[in-house]
């Protein structure tokens, strides 16, 4: 089993795989997207909703995925081949996904290095919205750091997986932690930043008023713990089947929501309260991160310094996501097309790198390009976080419970009866009847017209 594990590149211990699915887990989706999600969704009430979630969702469906891949050892498409051909389109799901969301993750990746060197040139910015807003409009610089992003994704992809995101994660999250909980202590301690500090630990239900505002940010909440976790479209299915049987699957499943939702917290308390103290709104959207740290920064000591330090831990943590998403495209190429990992990566990372362009330009000259009132970068992210990835997670609970079946998946989870699997009737009512009901009634009354 370990040699079948070495010869698809396979990591190289439990605490690899641990650093790695967490490298995985914790990226943009925590940095970036939490706080300005949290901040759009009321705050306190989406965070709460968000933490229950994470476990009657996150934790069941992420310990489903890591059976299915170890067991089967494939990707994801392969994987539910494998085990019953009716499920393949679950596979297929997944991967489509991937597409979409490397596709716009890789701008925002893009932003981030615009960022780094903003600070390592010591570029003076007397207005932090506007420095902002003058970049995203841009229609060349935007799209280049897009591409610049894209392509180092590759590399990494293309040297494998084992010795690239391994060793990443292994030094970039702890200095993640620490540094997000500096930023949080400055944030916090800003005059005025208790207000944000309430919004973002209290809950108000003034905002929640009618079942369609409920659906909302239910349907974000949902959204955001399949994005942040890299579920249900395969990732972590991908990742699992990389593992050795020794690899403790239920402590993994544990551990890895955990410190992805410590860091989303974490990032919370460094951004919302800082909102609040410089005059933000919450609500302000994608560009909330890049907006306020730098006012955090300014008021720091060295902030300068600090600034260039954290933007480039957001890389690798943005990156050794990236890295995962690609990873699950190109390992379905190599397995199934008989590609060689350098071309299928340079390929498909060529076609996210198009389809990214216009995620790119949504923000300035295709700004009014909308499909539904959304701009093509919200659509697209509408589409994966929102659509595709509940969908692939409520495909993937039934396939578990009702046809590849709950005593096969916990003979792989139990690594064939040596751990004790203590939650496994728990386990099979989750993915038997509560997930997927949660999905479907989010679903339907975000989706069916209500009165
Ligand atoms: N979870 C990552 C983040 O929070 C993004 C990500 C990586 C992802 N791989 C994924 C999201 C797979 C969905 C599926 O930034």
């Amino acid at each position: 089993m370990k040699n079948e594990a070495k010869k698809r590149g396979g990591f190289t211990s439990s605490l690899g795989f641990i650093l790695a699915a967490t490298g995985s887990a914790v990226g943009l989706g925590n940095l970036w997207k939490f706080p300005y999600i949290a901040g759009e969704g009321g705050g306190a009430i989406f965070v709460l909703i968000y933490l229950f979630f994470v476990l009657v969702l996150g934790v069941p469906i992420m310990l489903g995925e890591m059976a299915i891949g170890r067991k089967t050892k494939l990707n994801p498409i392969g994987a539910y081949h494998k085990l019953n051909k009716k499920f393949t389109f679950i596979g297929v799901i997944g991967v489509v996904c991937a597409f979409i969301i490397l596709s716009y993750y890789s701008v925002i990746g893009g932003w981030v290095l615009k960022y780094i060197t903003t600070y390592v040139t010591n570029t003076h910015v007397t207005d932090a919205s506007a420095y902002f807003k003058n970049f995203i409009q841009s229609p060349v610089e935007p799209v280049i750091w897009h591409i610049v992003f894209m392509a180092l994704t590759c590399i990494i992809v293309i040297g494998g997986v084992a010795k690239g995101i391994e060793r990443a994660s292994k030094i970039m999250l702890p200095l993640l932690f620490i540094f997000i909980i500096i930023i949080a202590i400055r944030s916090v301690t800003l005059p005025g930043a208790m207000e944000g500090v309430k919004y973002f630990v209290i809950p108000n239900f003034s905002h929640i008023d009618s079942i369609s505002e409920i659906s909302k940010v239910l349907l974000a909440a949902m959204g955001q713990v399949f994005f942040s976790l890299s579920l249900g479209m395969g990732a972590i299915i991908t990742y699992g089947s990389y593992l050795n049987k020794e690899v403790n699957l239920q402590k993994s499943a544990f551990i890895i929501p955990t410190l992805d939702t410590l860091v989303a917290v974490l990032a919370g308390f460094a951004i919302l309260p800082a909102v609040f103290a410089f005059g933000f709104k919450p609500t302000a959207g994608p560009g909330l991160l890049f907006e306020t740290l730098p006012k955090v920064f300014e008021s720091m000591p060295f902030g300068v310094i600090f600034g260039v330090l954290f933007f480039v831990l957001v890389f690798f943590a943005a990156i050794t996501s990236s890295v995962s998403l690609l990873e699950v495209v190109t390992s379905y190429c190599i397995d199934n097309l008989k590609m060689k990992r350098a071309t299928a990566s340079i390929i498909i990372a060529s076609i996210m790198t198009i389809i990214g362009i216009f995620a790119a330009l949504s923000f300035g000259p295709l700004a009014d390009v909308k499909f539904f009132g959304n701009t093509i970068f919200d659509l697209m992210s509408f589409v994966s976080d929102k659509l595709l990835m509940p969908l692939g997670g409520f495909f993937m609970c039934i396939f578990v419970g009702y046809i590849w079946g709950i005593d096969n998946a916990s003979e792989e989870i139990s690594n064939d009866g040596s751990i004790r699997f203590r939650w496994k009737k728990l386990f099979s009512i989750i993915m038997k009847y509560i997930a997927p009901a949660i999905i479907l009634v989010i679903f339907i009354t975000s989706f069916l017209p209500t009165k």
